[in-house]
């Protein structure tokens, strides 16, 4: 099948599009390159530079590149940020997913994969999280990924649509030869910014908050690898046959490990010391997040790979080692 992959050249499009080639489907990527970098994506792969609003690029793109499923994975995902400017998010995440859409059902494309987040639960009162579980955003990016679910479920009705919507946990790790992986600027999230206190690319890890009812005090999240992300995407495909289905799917490992086990975990990894400091929570992180992956599992026959958070470090230890300042490198 030919699979537009919007965002392709981002961290988790580019590795989707890698899993595409490998399970002998034909991408084509379009990437703003806003937040992608053009050296994520193979030369021999179609690309198209430019925006997913662009209607009359991507209807052209949809016809010469007689496309069967769109994947979009182009969104703004910075909590923080979100919440200093929703107008940014719900612009880009809300606005430019409307117009893609109206774009595809123009051009009688109605094969959809979306990429969501855990963040639509909000604080959930029960864990692990099941996808029927209460929908509540605390922040504008969960807010928009929401706002773009509902609309999908709208258009299924409406106009046939099938769509495979996947709400990731904490993504993480990188491709397993080390070539491509998490190039973020500015970098937040956790194992990247473990790994480079470890590398002495910052003076220390900063801990947000050691006062959580956890174990240890430090926030407990659910780490799945960004390849078996990528797979779970593709193995959705079968099952977009049917005119108006609606999947929607959460992708996480199923256990929780705590800030501070990921410490200890890149520790072994690397064999060096990361040195942290203990500052206070950041604002809206939930205490935990940890996935009930059954669904997957059961309906696409879904099982994640990397079972073990340490094989997973060691993918992204690889990436950050051999590119310590990413694409930049
Ligand atoms: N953390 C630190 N120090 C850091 C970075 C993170 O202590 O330098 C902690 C956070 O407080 C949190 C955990 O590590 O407890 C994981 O934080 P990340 O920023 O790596 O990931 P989040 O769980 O905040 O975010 C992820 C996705 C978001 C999504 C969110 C859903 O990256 O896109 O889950 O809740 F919105």
């Amino acid at each position: 099948m030919n699979i537009f992959v919007v965002g392709g050249a981002g961290y988790i499009g580019s590795h989707c599009v890698r899993q595409i080639t490998a399970a002998g489907h034909r991408p084509v990527v379009l990437d703003s390159l806003v937040c992608g970098h053009r050296q994520a994506v193979a030369p021999d792969v179609p690309f198209y530079h430019g925006d997913l609003a662009d209607r009359s690029l991507v209807a052209k793109i949809l016809r010469d590149e007689k496309i069967d499923v769109v994947m979009h994975f182009a969104a703004f995902i910075n909590v923080g940020e979100s919440v200093s400017n929703p107008l940014k998010y719900y612009g880009n995440n809300v606005a430019k997913t409307l117009a893609l859409l109206e774009t595809m059902l123009a051009e009688g494309v109605k094969k959809f994969v979306f990429s969501s987040t855990a963040a639509v639960y909000g604080i959930p009162e029960k864990m692990p999280i099941r996808e029927d579980a209460p929908k509540a955003p605390i922040n504008p990016y969960g807010q928009t990924k929401l706002d773009c679910e509902n609309l999908l479920s709208a258009l299924a009705v409406a106009n046939g649509l099938s769509f495979a919507v996947f709400r990731y946990f904490n993504a993480c790790g990188a491709a397993e030869d080390g070539t491509i992986g998490e190039a973020h600027d500015p970098e937040t999230h956790l194992i990247p910014n473990v790994i480079r206190a470890a590398m002495g690319l910052q003076p220390s890890l900063e801990i947000f908050g050691d006062d959580y009812p956890t174990p240890d005090g430090t926030c407990l999240r659910d780490y799945v690898h960004v390849d078996d992300i990528s797979r779970a995407h593709i193995a959705a495909f079968d099952r977009l046959g049917n005119s108006g289905a609606q999947l929607r799917y959460n992708l996480g490992s199923g256990r929780p490990f705590s800030v501070s086990e990921i410490v200890k975990a890149v520790e072994a990894v690397s064999g060096k010391k990361v040195p942290v400091k203990f500052v206070p929570r950041r604002a809206g992180d939930p205490p935990e997040l940890c996935a009930d992956n059954a669904k997957a599992r059961a309906e696409l026959g879904w099982t994640p790979k990397f079972g073990d958070i340490g094989a997973i470090i060691e993918t992204a230890w690889r990436w950050h080692s051999a590119h310590p300042a990413g694409y930049g490198a």
